[in-house]
């Protein structure tokens, strides 16, 4: 599939799978049910392939609910615009959220969510994200959870695309420059 667009493959199906065993297991440790389920927000459409991995690998019962943003386009770098496509469907007030993602780049697409839900009261708001590039320290983001810190290549994969495209394979690849040159 998608035959000679990969240059290599960054992170195979199996780490991943390993990887958000162990991050079921530190979220659950942290958040000992209190009756009130755990609300999970995964950010569309990049973390939906993570956001179902990571709930069904939990041992602790949670709510999903969505949020559609996008700060990319078709383009490979951050514009730093952030809209919402979508809206949470349920109020997070009181709730402990989990916002789920598949990559922090510049970081903007997270403070910009950050300060939006947390200004709808939450219990408690962490992040889990599967991917971090080291750009993302140039914003204060805090991120509590995180999956793998890889280098600063436009990655593939796994919910991650490239105009839409290669969100369908099971692993984190890197996309061959000739794709988007
Ligand atoms: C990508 C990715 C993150 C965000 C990270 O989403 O899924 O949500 O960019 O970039 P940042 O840290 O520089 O803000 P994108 O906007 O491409 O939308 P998508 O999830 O629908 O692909
Ligand atoms: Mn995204
Ligand atoms: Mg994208």
């Amino acid at each position: 599939m998608y035959d000679g667009d990969i240059a290599s493959v960054l992170i195979t199906e199996q780490q991943i799978s390993e990887k958000i065993s162990e991050l079921a297991e530190q979220v659950a440790k942290d958040y000992p049910e209190t009756g009130a389920d755990l609300v999970l927000v995964g950010v569309l459409k990049g973390a939906v392939m993570f956001m179902t991995d990571f709930a069904r690998a939990l041992p602790v019962p949670v709510q999903l609910e969505f949020m559609a943003v996008s700060s990319y386009g078709s383009a490979t770098s951050s514009s730093g615009v952030v809209r919402i496509l979508k809206d949470l469907d349920r109020d997070i007030a009181g709730r402990d959220v989990v916002i789920v993602e598949d990559i922090i780049d510049s970081g903007l697409t997270l403070s910009w969510l950050l300060k939006n839900l947390a200004s709808r009261n939450p219990r408690s708001l962490e992040v889990c994200t599967l991917l971090r590039k080291p750009d993302a320290v140039k914003v204060e983001v805090p991120v509590k959870y995180v999956g793998f810190e890889i280098p600063n290549e436009f990655v593939v994969g796994y919910g991650l695309d490239y105009a839409e495209r290669y969100r369908d394979l099971p692993y984190i690849g890197t996309l061959d420059p000739k794709v988007y040159s």
